[in-house]
């Protein structure tokens, strides 16, 4: 296996608290040396050992890759009018789903490839390594069923969100019986996770309940939508169920908050919903408080936020949500590691996947310090350079 050497890092975030005593575990003036696809040596770069190639970064600060834990790529068509209603002052509604729901059915499996293929080098460019993806915009057994096969495509993290609104044409009942039958039936080989939108004019406690349990007994792992519009059910429901992560929680109570803290729940934020919707940003201090762990997310999708960008989500976070800059980059790479329960990425460490992203910035401060700049240098996974 060729190994190469990484000197010349400014500044090395490993989310290793041995190395300095804090979560980001960093570096100055740090080397790394990549064995194949693993890491096999990270220290001082003056006491960096031979390797068979080298490769001098030149001052630039290096971090794990992104964990973008929260995105529904496979659509097509956008909502740009939308946007400009709600910025005109309308309100964000679920029921704008279904406009995409029916571009998406429309559209083909090659322009649906097409499009999540476009949106996957998006964020690459902007630093994000892993992704997860739902489905979601097809509500059918056929088109939930190759939204998943697509998405697979790209990663392992997909998730089945037959329950993101019941289409037009069925009951409630009717559409939870297909939901937890024929449909999750023909999803699951395809998804690792299952997600329901717990919220008023979507799903309610118990039809999400049945759903995730439904989900649970066909071997996948629940993740839910809760308290984005409004306080509800849906963060003590992931709660009760072990979710890995409940996403959103733009409105939650102090109860919920403990119930996070107790369960393990990771609460993933996403403010570019809040940017892109003119809502209230949840305040992280609350979070920080009741000692929940926090995973920050982009939520791309055509309705509710069409950013690709970790970076501006960290930006937002730490200016509208009150995270410190140190919590914000923890937060987008091992807390979303956590919120996709993977110990393989999100940290950088011997052993560990060679996944990084490199910045044209000294210190990864400038994230948000120079926000909406394109501070990306390149990523590295594995062996292959972005
Ligand atoms: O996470 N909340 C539900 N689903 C998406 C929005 C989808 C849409 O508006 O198309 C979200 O915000
Ligand atoms: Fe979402």
């Amino acid at each position: 296996m060729t190994t190469t050497l990484f000197t010349g890092i400014g500044e090395l975030v490993t989310n290793d608290p041995r190395h300095d005593g804090t979560a980001l575990g960093i570096l100055r003036d740090a080397a790394l040396v990549v064995d194949g696809t693993t890491i096999a040596w990270i220290g001082p770069a003056a006491q960096a050992p031979a390797a068979d190639l080298a490769r001098d970064l030149g001052g630039r600060a290096v971090l794990p890759g992104f964990v973008d834990s929260h995105t529904h790529l496979v659509f097509a068509g956008d909502r740009a009018g939308e946007f400009e209603a709600r910025m005109n002052g309308n309100r964000y509604e679920a029921g704008g789903i279904r406009t995409t729901v029916a571009a998406t059915r429309a559209a083909s499996d090659e322009a649906l490839t097409a499009n999540v293929a476009r949106l996957v080098s998006e964020m690459a460019r902007q630093g994000t390594t892993t992704v997860e993806i739902k489905s979601g915009y097809g509500l059918t057994t056929r088109d939930e069923a190759r939204s998943l096969a697509i998405a697979r495509q790209f990663t392992e993290e997909t998730t089945f969100l037959g329950a993101h609104v019941v289409p037009e044409g069925v009951t409630p009942e009717e559409y939870v019986d297909l939901v937890t039958g024929p449909m999750l039936e023909a999803a699951a080989p395809y998804a690792r996770w299952v997600d329901v939108f717990v919220e008023d004019g979507a799903f309610d406690e118990d039809q999400a309940r049945t759903i995730l349990n439904a989900g649970r007994a066909k071997g996948l792992l629940p993740r839910v939508h809760a308290n984005q519009l409004s306080e509800g059910p849906g963060v003590q429901l992931a709660c009760e169920l072990g979710a890995a992560s409940a996403d959103h929680c733009t409105h939650v109570t102090d109860r919920d908050l403990t119930a996070l803290a107790d369960s393990g729940t990771v609460a993933t934020l996403l403010p570019g919903v809040e940017f892109s919707t003119r809502s209230p940003y949840p305040d992280v201090r609350r979070f920080r408080k009741a000692g929940v762990t926090v995973a920050l997310a982009s939520d791309c999708n055509p309705g509710s936020c069409y950013t690709s960008s970790m970076p501006f989500c960290i930006a937002l976070a730490i200016r509208e949500m009150g995270m410190t800059p140190a919590e914000a980059l923890w937060s987008a790479t091992a807390g979303g590691a956590k919120a996709l329960r993977r110990e393989d990425i999100g940290r950088l460490g011997i052993g560990s996947r060679a996944d990084f992203a490199v910045l044209d910035a000294p210190s990864y401060l400038h994230l948000a310090y120079r926000p909406g700049v394109p501070l990306v240098a390149g990523t590295y996974v594995g062996g292959r350079t972005g």
